[in-house]
């Protein structure tokens, strides 16, 4: 049987997939934990991340004999490995949720003259997380370190690299570094000139079902594959997730709810009006992008609600938020406890709970915090609608899993939603991505109707109540906006 590894390089542990005759075959999951070196600093050694390969590649082939045809990998998106050019690593890689850049985003933005101009040229804000601020934090801050850079790569691609020999990354996570002129498909000439930097430290760009090359011969041997094992680009950690949560088409659409909440839309083309609000991005599916809405508390808001009522189940949590209704008793919840992203990007925003009374309930407090998520991608949704119509939306995650949280979304969407039978995420993806890339599928339609399957399908019921608190939901924001930072 002809089976497929994808990968994926996530912050906590590498995941890895084992695929093969419409099944997924296994899974292992290697974990570790990032380094927090001060305040605002998260940074990995990305031997670690190496390392889990190995374990979780070995592991997979030592249960499941057989023939491995390809390997693809999905990761972190925009955090930074420096090598220098005998293609060692010269620093820790510093991470997508180091925050600090803040001085480098402000520089980018002053010698390009302003958001606006940025976004012609990148089609995104500047973002603390982002690759371009860490790679002027480093020249700014270590010099000695900055003077030996030959190349700077995304943590999939280190992975790519040790196993092939091969620097490449793909379009979809060079653009998450933010000097990648997304429409075009290139790096940005004129943001690398601007900001100063030698463009020879950028990798090669491929598309996310390109062969970056073959697995090297000696590890090949060691981690139970063979010497033709193809490793595809592969790409970004929710360009992935999206391919794997069936987003093939122009309009499909993902909701995910984990600790952070997204919706992610395919389109075929970069619109020609962009805000800033939504990332824009380059996407697996080649010549095709992504907008994509990024809340930074969306399950997280439900486990601090589980934590400090010490509830632990969360089915109790669902019989809660059953037993209040629609609207939770007026009851609206800003779910932004660690600051926020999107739709209104605000580090200082907090948490609120409003509309309180002498008869709210427990249980009203409880489905106020499932609506207060449910809003907030609301939000994001309308920001990406106008760009393309949407289409099938897929919810996977804690929203999926929970049936109440499912239907309380699809009735603040007005939209009707669909659980897949898989929910596996970015390393499924990257397992799709390879299989296409080694043409083990002919396309990706081919990979989605050989694995996809709808379970469920959830209709949109109580739509009225919901429009008018949603109102009361995005003014609660405007009204105390100026006081968080106070
Ligand atoms: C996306 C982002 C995160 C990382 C996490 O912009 O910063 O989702 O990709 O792995």
């Amino acid at each position: 049987m002809k089976q497929i590894i994808g990968l994926d390089i996530g912050t906590n542990s590498v995941k890895a997939i084992i695929i093969g005759n419409g099944n997924i075959i296994d899974q292992k999951s290697v974990g570790y934990n990032p380094d927090y070196p001060s305040s605002g600093c998260v940074e990995q050694s990305p031997d670690v991340w190496w390392n889990a390969v190995k374990e979780a590649i070995k592991a997979l082939t030592e249960a499941n004999p057989g023939d491995v045809v390809a390997i693809s990998a999905s990761g972190q998106m925009h955090s930074s490995v420096f090598l220098d050019r005998d293609g060692n690593v010269i620093r820790k890689a510093i991470l997508w949720n180091d925050t600090r850049t803040s001085q480098q985003v402000a520089e980018i933005n002053q010698v390009v003259g302003g958001e606006a101009k940025l976004l012609n040229m990148v089609y995104n804000r500047a973002l603390e997380g982002f690759t371009l601020p860490k790679i002027l934090w480093l020249r700014t801050n270590e010099p000695d370190n900055f003077a030996q850079v030959a190349k700077v790569v995304m943590p999939k691609d280190y992975v790519n690299f040790k196993l092939t020999g091969r620097i490449a990354t793909d379009v979809s996570d060079a653009a998450g570094t933010m000097l990648f002129d997304v429409a075009k498909g290139q790096w940005s000439s004129g943001l690398i000139e601007k900001v100063g930097i030698n463009a020879d430290i950028l990798p090669e760009v491929l598309e996310s079902i390109d062969i970056v090359g073959n697995v090297l011969p000696e590890l090949a041997a060691e981690l139970g594959l063979s010497e033709n094992t193809l490793v595809i680009a592969g790409g970004a950690d929710n360009s992935c997730a999206a391919i794997g949560n069936g987003a093939i088409e122009a309009g499909q659409t993902i909701i995910s709810i984990g600790t952070s909440g997204t919706v992610v839309t395919m389109l075929d083309k970069v619109p020609a009006h962009i805000t800033g609000d939504v990332h824009m991005f380059n996407y697996s599916y080649p010549n095709s992008y992504y907008a994509m809405g990024c809340m930074l508390c969306a399950g997280e808001s439900l486990n601090w609600l589980r934590d400090i009522v010490a509830i632990k189940d969360f089915e109790a949590f669902n019989v809660l938020a059953e037993r209040s209704k629609p609207g939770a008793g007026g009851v609206v919840f800003l779910p932004y406890l660690f600051g926020e992203r999107c739709p209104w990007p605000n580090p200082a925003a907090r948490g609120v709970f409003f509309g309180l009374s002498n008869t709210t309930s427990k249980e009203d407090m409880v489905r106020a915090v499932m609506e207060g998520v449910a809003f907030n991608l609301r939000a994001m949704y309308d920001l990406i609608e106008p760009f393309t119509k949407i289409k099938e939306i897929y919810i996977t995650g804690g929203g999926a899993k929970s049936h109440i949280w499912g239907q309380i979304i699809a009735d603040v969407l007005g939209r009707q939603m669909q659980v897949l039978n898989i929910e596996e995420g970015p390393a499924f993806g990257a397992a799709l991505i390879a299989g296409v890339g080694a043409k083990v599928f002919s396309n990706f339609a081919e990979a989605k109707a050989q694995f996809l399957k709808t379970n469920r399908i959830i209709e949109p019921t109580a739509r009225d109540i919901y429009a008018k608190q949603f109102k009361v939901f995005k003014k609660l924001y405007e009204v105390n906006q100026c006081l968080f930072a106070e």
